[in-house]
């Protein structure tokens, strides 16, 4: 909880918590990180994104791992444990095994992600992706609002752009990747848990949608003469919603909305907008993203302006691992709790790290459900037996591994 509210004093702005990808608010982050876990006898070292990895020291470097971990940098505004939390759990994990004398047949690493929000580019599972394999460098042309391209962010961090395909983990490199993350959402305080055991990641669609009208003088230019980006935009998000409401287990966001050139007395020119859209099911999110493209088409060519649609990312909907998830529910029957299991509307570095690794989650209870907020937070005893959990987690995997290698079952 302390080293929680150390890393929440690295940020971009005074009085609030913004951490974004290639700043230097991350990289101290990232250097307090490094310290607690070389203090948790991990070797440390990044990697060529940015990521910061620890791996238990004397371990054979051939030697396949199981990673735990989360993401370091956060959205504007932020609270102070989404993903933070994880990366706090997975050394404390490290500590505990070491401190209880606890050997494993394995490699331990403990991983803090660099941009899983994509708060800056619009890179969101950034750091994960390269690890993965799944990152397309097409990326490294991205602009954030000041015009930096994140090739440039990416060197000013001290990272190599032109090294992230080989920062890819090989296949087989590791046993699993285990994420500990606040819920986000209030399913275990409605039902008086303090941890759940996650069973699959909703899938997400995010996209920047640009209408482009014809700016021009409040006073005299008629309503039925106007070209009016931003009423485009208006009447899209409201589309937005209406298609969400109408969609069972759909959720659909407008977050981030610039209007240019944005004064009182001139029509809008130019309305930029960003969209997310989440369904646990793939073809669901699959049909509402091709129904509001459509819609966005039809809006725009009704009001005579242009739009334009550029991809983000597309997150399928992901299972967590049968086998390893097991483990995860029988860790937290082991600490003395009735397992509570729930899917997340979130999107995590799971989702990504499964290309290559079986996953598991746990999620912890926050207050309220809030999170991507300053009020976001935990409890400590929940935080506490999320560690517990996921220290025995790790036991669980240790002895199956080496029955598994004695022949047994
Ligand atoms: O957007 C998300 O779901 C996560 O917080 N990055
Ligand atoms: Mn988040
Ligand atoms: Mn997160």
């Amino acid at each position: 909880m302390a080293r929680a509210d150390a890393l929440a004093g690295f940020s971009e702005e005074a009085g609030r918590l913004t951490r974004r990808y290639g700043t230097a608010a991350l990289v101290e982050a990232g250097e307090a990180v490094a310290a607690w876990m070389r203090a948790a006898g991990l070797s440390v070292r990044r990697d060529a994104i940015g990521n910061v990895i620890g791996r238990s020291k004397g371990s054979d470097p051939g030697a396949p791992a199981l990673m735990l971990g989360s993401h370091l940098d956060t959205v504007p505004d932020a609270g102070r444990y989404d993903g933070a939390l994880g990366v706090l759990a997975g050394i404390a994990v490290a500590e505990r095994l070491r401190a209880g004398g606890v050997a494993v047949p394995f490699a331990l690493e403990v991983v803090a992600f660099v941009d899983e929000e994509g708060a800056r580019f619009g890179t969101a599972f950034l750091g994960s992706s390269v690890l993965a394999g799944s990152f397309d460098p097409a990326a490294l042309g991205r602009l954030d609002g000041d015009g930096v391209s994140l090739e440039k962010a990416v060197e000013g961090f001290g990272g190599e752009p032109g090294a992230l395909g080989d920062a890819r983990r090989a296949p087989g490199s590791l046993l699993g990747y285990a994420e500990l993350h606040i819920e986000q959402g209030p399913v275990l305080e409605a039902h008086g848990v303090p941890i759940g055991v996650v069973t699959g990641i909703a899938g997400q669609t995010r996209a920047a949608l640009r209408f482009t009208g014809a700016p021009g003088h409040a006073g005299t230019v008629p309503m039925e003469l106007r070209r009016d980006a931003l009423v485009a935009a208006a009447e899209l998000v409201v589309e937005v919603e209406a298609v969400a409401r109408d969609t069972p287990g759909l959720v659909a966001t407008v977050g981030d909305v610039t209007v240019l050139p944005g004064a009182p007395n001139v029509i809008a020119g130019q309305a930029d907008l960003t969209l997310d859209v989440r369904h646990p099911e793939d073809r669901d999110r699959e049909w509402a993203v091709t129904r509001l493209r459509e819609r966005a088409g039809e809006i725009a060519s009704a009001r005579g302006v242009e739009c334009e649609w550029e991809p983000l990312h597309d997150q399928p909907a992901v299972r967590c691992d049968p086998g390893l998830t097991g483990r995860m529910w029988q860790a937290v029957e082991d600490v003395g709790l009735e397992p509570h299991a729930l899917v997340s509307g979130a999107g995590h570095d799971a989702a990504t790290m499964a290309a290559i690794a079986p996953v598991a989650m746990l999620f912890v209870r926050c207050a309220g459900g809030v999170s991507h907020h300053p009020d976001e937070s935990v409890d400590e005893a929940d935080v506490a037996i999320g560690v517990h959990a996921l220290t025995r987690f790790v036991e669980l995997v240790a002895e199956r591994r080496s029955s598994h290698s004695e022949g047994g079952s």
